[in-house]
């Protein structure tokens, strides 16, 4: 019995620990081999990539000046290709990455896994990349389209669980108490968070145009009830 189930929402609204709990359970069951997968990562390349990501964000405040590019590709041979990326931050430049990342996924693990029969847990898949690229970034959707299609050669969950969460909640789990949020906004965060609020939407979206294939949850209940929300949906899915 094949099952692909993913694990959408904002950063911060706690898809890892609701993947993880979700994990358990049906390892518990014994009765299927459970590949939990996280996007983008999962590959090499999918690693690199969330390298990337990752060093782009510490990079923010010391984006190199304009020119810099050029001299970096004199030196391309102490770099990796990530390092490369970083300064190609266009939309258009994000969104074939997370393609390129997803197609060695679906090919190298997805597909085969599903083939096999096991059940694939993936935290992140194309709904991100609507959301993010398309809906945070501005990109046209039926671009986004095209590049999700390029990745899955159609392969889609048939479950996606959307932990919601307003973006303003997220970054007050990161910083703490809500109350405190304002002394810490500037300009940069203020930016932020509209980007986070136009992701939130597009996930909204999505899933109202599916509701089929989505089970949205609001992520600021308890752990325990959004893991039981989860596990009476899934039970369903599984075979008696
Ligand atoms: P995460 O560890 O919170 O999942 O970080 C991954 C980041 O990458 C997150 O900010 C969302 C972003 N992302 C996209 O913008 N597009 C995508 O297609 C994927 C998979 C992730």
């Amino acid at each position: 019995m094949a099952l692909f189930i993913t694990f959408e929402g904002g950063d911060g609204c706690g898809k890892s620990t609701q993947a993880n709990e979700l994990v358990e359970r049906l390892r518990k069951q014994k009765k299927w081999k459970v590949i939990p997968i996280e996007e983008p990562g999962g590959t090499l390349l999918g690693k690199m990539l969330r390298e990337w990501l990752r060093g782009r964000e510490r990079s923010l405040t010391r984006l190199p000046e304009e020119g810099t590019q050029f001299a970096l590709l004199e030196t391309m041979n102490n770099h990796s290709i990530p390092d490369i990326l970083l300064h190609a931050a266009a939309p258009r430049a994000e969104l074939l990455a997370f393609t390129i990342a997803r197609s060695q996924l679906v090919e190298d693990v997805i597909i085969p896994n599903l083939v096999n029969n096991n059940v694939v847990v993936c935290t992140r898949y194309t709904d991100s990349t609507t959301a993010y690229q398309g809906y945070g970034r501005g990109l046209d959707l039926s671009l986004v389209k095209i590049a999700n299609e390029i990745a899955t050669k159609g392969i889609k969950p048939n479950l996606t669980i959307l932990l919601d969460l307003a973006p303003d909640e997220a970054l007050a789990r990161r910083w703490g108490a809500k109350a405190n949020i304002d002394d810490h906004f500037e300009e940069q965060v203020v930016d932020k968070l509209d980007f986070h609020q136009r992701v939130r939407q597009g996930y909204l979206e999505l899933a109202e145009q599916e509701p089929e294939r989505w089970l949205v949850i609001d992520a600021t209940l308890s752990q325990d009830v959004i893991s039981d929300k989860i596990w009476q949906r899934v039970s369903k899915l599984l075979p008696r």
